[in-house]
């Protein structure tokens, strides 16, 4: 059994746990994720991972609600269990010195990338960071990513914060501006992801997505996570979740 050592709510619907497994945190990098099950009867699911702490042997991760496992997942607090907290999973997000890394996130994916930046950052790329949701109640780790990064643009679609629009408008701004850009690394909803590859495609710049939202089980044996890369059919679980958005 896993301990919850921490619950957190970050805003209306979506939530941290920092959960004691040792093993896990000992392995773990950017782009990883765990397979989680409440208990001996529940269904399986893919969480990616948001950050880990191998002195302390924990690992945190952060769901929306929006199934019945994430609803029973969020009736759970800090000093509860979960049955299975298997991991790290996937293929880690490749990270190097490439120079100047856009990392874009899309609504909760924030916590997805906010390792991603940090790793970047830490690698010696100039980082920066486009983070955007509905709007302003759905807004979090903003400051965390300013941390990690050497500039930081937030839209809200509503713009209740920051700036009105979608993140493809500031991203399609950077790449015109001249500035640059080695690497984007585009990671929240699918169509998001899709539109954030055809903004980057006419400059020529490698632009990885993570296909983690269409994950079930995350252990190659469901077969829902098949994709055509490029022409050539890939699992999500195991030859990713990372890929090149172009192809
Ligand atoms: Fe089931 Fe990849 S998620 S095979």
């Amino acid at each position: 059994m896993y301990k919850i050592l921490l619950r957190e709510d970050l805003v209306p619907g979506i939530h941290l746990f920092k959960v004691g497994a040792p093993a896990v945190a000992r392995k773990a990098k950017p782009g990883q994720f765990v397979v989680i099950r409440i208990d001996e009867r529940g269904e399986r699911i893919p969480l990616t991972i948001a950050d880990w702490d191998e002195e302390e042997g924990s690992v945190t991760v952060v769901f929306m609600e929006v199934g019945t496992t994430t609803r029973r997942l969020a009736l759970l607090g800090t000093g509860d269990y979960i049955a299975d907290f298997v991991g790290p999973l996937g293929l880690p997000t490749d990270i190097e010195k490439f120079g100047t890394v856009v990392c874009v996130a899309g609504g909760f994916a924030v916590a997805t990338i906010a390792p991603i930046a940090r790793a970047m950052k830490r690698e010696g790329n100039k980082v920066i960071s486009i983070m955007g949701a509905r709007n302003k109640d759905l807004i979090f780790w903003e400051e965390r990513l300013r941390s990690f990064s050497d500039q930081v643009i937030v839209t809200t679609d509503d713009g209740s914060y920051a700036r009105q629009g979608l993140v493809t408008e500031p991203l399609k701004e950077l790449l015109e501006s001249g500035e640059k850009i080695d690497r984007v690394i585009a990671i929240g909803p699918s169509i998001m992801m899709k539109f954030c590859s055809l903004t980057t495609q006419p400059f020529g710049i490698k632009t990885i997505v993570s296909l983690n939202p269409i994950m079930v089980d995350g252990t190659g044996m469901c077969g829902c996570c098949r994709v055509s890369v490029g022409g050539v059919t890939k699992f999500v679980c195991v030859n990713g979740p990372d890929f090149d958005g172009h192809k």
